[in-house]
């Protein structure tokens, strides 16, 4: 598994977020009770920014429409969200996070964008 050196962890506030890059896909780093998490930064529902979202007890709500996400498997748990977010895998070591870019499975929206409309 390759890695990437996304963040200083001390920069993601407690039950907070943080947006970071890995190429030309975001993703919304996520510290829920001290534990870091990464998701997908566009809602499954409507592509909003997860990153503007609220923190609390593992899950992530969506600052547009509400829907809660769990930040360990990304299971869409209220709606108006149906489909999961997709996950990465997160190291923390020596103060820094590491964030493996292959995600759980692709995103349910950018994937539909990639024939044709414009991506997110
Ligand atoms: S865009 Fe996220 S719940 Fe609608």
């Amino acid at each position: 598994m390759s890695v990437v050196d996304v963040a200083a962890e001390a920069d993601i506030p407690d039950n907070g977020t943080l947006k970071v890059t890995i190429g030309d896909t975001e993703l919304c780093l996520a510290k829920s009770d001290g534990t870091v998490f990464a998701v997908h930064n566009t809602c499954t529902h409507a592509m909003e920014r997860m990153s503007g979202g609220w923190v609390e007890g593992g899950r992530i709500e969506c600052p547009r429409h509400g829907a809660a996400f769990c930040l360990r498997t990304g299971e869409a748990l209220t709606p108006p969200a149906t489909t999961p977010l997709p996950t990465y895998t997160v190291q923390v070591r020596d103060g820094r996070v590491f964030v493996d870019p292959t995600p759980s499975h692709p995103h349910p929206l950018l994937e539909r964008n990639e024939y044709g409309a414009a991506r997110g």
